[in-house]
């Protein structure tokens, strides 16, 4: 039966992705979104390329933060992705309280108009909660680590979550996701993912910036497989009730020497990196263990890092030719 489904930060790289499965599979979807990373041609080239009617999407503009903007985006859903925020961890050294009030204070906005509508949430977790810890396989039961105020700030809702989880048998499902990677990621902003902004510097001929030797690794997982997951989470029939926490990743790892190795492949060029300090918070191996989602809604994830990367590539070269 179609229902109505709301995408926060729907207008961005993955929230769009997600707005798309959402229509593709016959609901309709608000999106809330103050556009400050989102951009509204997401949404025009997901109503094209899907060729659903424009009528199936309400766009609510304003911020999570605003009580009376979340209450409209509520009305007449039955469920939430919630996407909306700072993604950056640079952007959160750089304007900590900025990230706080983004990523936070609208985070528990979001929580709180959830269930007072008795809907389930599915977060947006972020590996970064792991830190940079020694076991290989990043799994659920370690303990948090957070190591930049990104990390402390996406942790923050996920402690709600759990704690709503508990006081009111809230349904939340916390996704943590783990570089996501694909089309419509912004490639040319200082806090661009590592994949959208090499794709761009390949496609200008540039050299790619590395921070340090580029043998820190990656769980790159295609944005198609993370939409697929968060859409299977938010329309699971019988979920045990309260906050269930799971990874959403390939549970692969690539490195970035890897990674460059295999864009100059896919674009037939041999651009050498240039290599600056390593970051400030970057953490350097980051590998999923997904036993868990497996068992909770039996994701398994369908593209690997290859295919993913040409079909990025590709998307970037036809965008940006
Ligand atoms: N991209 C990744 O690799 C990755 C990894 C882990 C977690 N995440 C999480 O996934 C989510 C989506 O990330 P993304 O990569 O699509 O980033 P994005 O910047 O493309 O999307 C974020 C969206 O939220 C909107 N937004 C931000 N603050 C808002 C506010 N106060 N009110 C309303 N809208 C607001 C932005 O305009 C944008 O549309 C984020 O919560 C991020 O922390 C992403």
């Amino acid at each position: 039966m179609t229902q109505r489904y709301l995408v926060t930060g729907g207008a961005g790289f993955i929230g769009s992705h997600v707005t798309d499965r959402l229509l593709g599979l016959g609901h309709e979807v608000t999106v809330i979104d103050n556009f400050c990373t989102g951009k509204r041609e997401n949404l025009a080239a997901v109503l094209e390329e899907g060729g659903y009617d424009a009528a199936r999407l309400r766009v609510v503009e304003g911020s999570i933060t605003d009580p009376s903007a979340v209450a409209e985006a509520f009305e007449g859903v039955s469920g939430c992705v919630h996407l909306a925020a700072l993604p950056s961890v640079v952007r959160s050294v750089e304007a900590p309280v900025e990230s706080h009030e983004s990523n936070v204070t609208g985070g528990i906005q979001i929580l709180d108009a959830a269930r007072r509508a008795k809907v389930r949430v599915v977060y947006a977790g972020s590996s970064s909660a792991y830190g940079d810890q020694d076991a290989q396989f990043k799994h659920e039961e370690l303990r948090e680590s957070p190591l930049s105020p990104y990390a402390a700030t996406k942790l923050a809702v996920e402690l709600y979550a759990r704690a709503f989880g508990q006081v009111y048998d809230a349904s939340i499902v916390v996704t943590r996701f783990f570089n996501v990677f694909g089309p419509r990621q912004v490639p040319d902003s200082p806090y661009s993912g590592v994949i959208a902004a090499f794709c761009f510097a390949i496609l200008q001929g540039r050299s790619p910036r590395i921070d340090g030797d580029g043998e820190q690794s990656r769980d790159f997982t295609y944005v198609g497989d993370v939409a697929r997951g968060v859409c299977d989470a938010l329309l699971a029939k019988d979920l045990p009730s309260g906050c269930h926490t799971v990874n959403l990743a390939c549970g692969g790892n690539h490195t970035i020497n890897d990674l460059l190795r295999i864009l100059n492949d896919c674009a037939g060029t041999s651009i050498r990196a240039e290599h600056g300090p390593s970051r400030t918070g970057d953490v350097r191996h980051s590998q999923a263990d997904i036993a868990r989602i497996r068992e909770l809604i039996g994701f398994e994830p369908q593209v690997s890092f290859e295919e993913g990367l040409r079909r990025t590539y590709d998307w970037y070269q036809r965008t940006y030719k």
